[in-house]
This record gives structure tokens, sequence and C-alpha cells, in this order.
């Protein structure tokens, strides 16, 4: 298919059903974006970050990867996290997780995905860091779900990490950390209460990861 028209099609009565609600409201956007929030989620189609918490363009900066990762090096990640530490201040950046991830999935087993196992090979390493609480777990599901929950707490630890969110905490701004995970499930987000706030509570969340 050369065109996607239908895409095109629904993008116009998209953009003008958004008009007949508030007239303004692309003027508005298209003059400067201030979003409170950075997100950084899974690239999963089903873990869109503004539809899930009903919230509306320009009110969430994004990231999305492969299993919500923030890897020390990976110039994508660190590049977003910069931008919305240091130009947009935001005050809150969520790492969001979900259950029945793919990514985590693929870290698990041993099946080859190509490419993709190189990225996976972060949350293997969180698996071998965590395999004692992993493997008493009393199944393969819980094993999962654990990993899935695992993955967003380390995340949370890693962006504590960089430079950029260090450098908002030493000059005294608000800069709160939050991980959270997704049920595809039912559609309910929950708080997997790590937030991290300052540097001292980013060591507390080393404790207990
Ligand atoms: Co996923």
């Amino acid at each position: 298919m050369r065109t996607l028209k239908h895409l095109f099609d629904r993008n116009r009565d998209w953009a003008a059903k958004m008009k007949e609600r508030d007239p303004e409201f692309f003027a508005r956007l298209s003059k400067q974006q201030a979003p409170q929030y950075l997100w950084i989620g899974c690239s999963d189609s089903r873990v869109p970050a503004t539809e899930i918490v009903d919230l509306l363009p320009g009110e969430i900066f994004v990231h999305r990867n492969i299993a919500n990762l923030v890897v020390h090096s990976d110039l994508n990640s660190l590049s977003v996290i910069q931008f919305a530490v240091e130009v947009l201040e935001v005050k809150n950046i969520i790492v969001c997780g979900h259950y029945g991830c793919g990514g985590v999935k693929a870290a698990m087993g041993d099946e080859k995905h190509g490419m993709m196992d190189n990225w996976v090979q972060y949350i293997r390493d969180i698996y071998r860091h965590h395999q004692i609480v992993l493997k008493a777990q009393p199944d393969e599901p819980a094993r999962y779900n654990l990993l899935c929950e695992l993955n967003v707490m380390e995340q949370v630890w890693n962006v504590c990490q960089t430079t950029f969110v260090q450098n908002a905490w030493d000059t005294g701004r608000e800069l709160n950390v939050h991980g959270w995970i997704y049920d595809i499930g039912d559609g309910i987000l929950k708080d997997l209460d790590v937030t991290v706030t300052n540097r001292a509570e980013s060591v507390a969340i080393r404790r207990k990861v």
C-alpha cells in the first residue's frame, strides 16, 4: 500500500473533532509545548502513554522503547531525559512498564529473536541480579510478573543515576521519579511505590531493588 488513505481520513476527522471541542486547541499548542510529565514506557501498542491516563496532546513528553529501558549509554533515552529535565523542566518522570511485556518475556527464555536479543540482554542482567527472589516464586507467571516489576524499579534507579536528574536535585529543583506498572488485562495502572524525590531516596531505592 503506497498511501495509507484510511489513516489520513481518520486524522482529518480527529482534527475536526478536536477543533470543535476547543477551537483554540491547535493554535495554543503550536506556540509551545509545556508538558508536566516525562513518560518512559514500552513500545507495546497496547500501552499508549497519553490515552491510558486520559490526557491530551501536549501534556506528556514521551520516550518509548522495547521494555522501557533506560540504558546508561543510550544517547536516545539520555537526550530525551536531558531535554525534558533541563529545557521543558518537567517535575515528574514516570517509568511505566506493563505486565505481559514481550521484551521481558524474551529475556526469560532461550528463543532467538535477532537484534532484539542484544537489547533485552539488560533484562537478563536484572534476572541474574534478582535470581534468588525470582526463583523463589511459585510458578512461571508469578516470576514473569515480578520481573516486569523489577525491570521498572531498575529503570527508575537508572533514571536517578543520570547527571541531569542529579544536577536538578543538587540545585534544589523539584523532580520526582516514579515507577508504575500497567495491566493490559484490565487497563489499570499500579504505582510500585518506588518514587524518588531526592538523592538520599535514590540510595534507599537501590537497597529496595
Ligand atoms: Co512491553
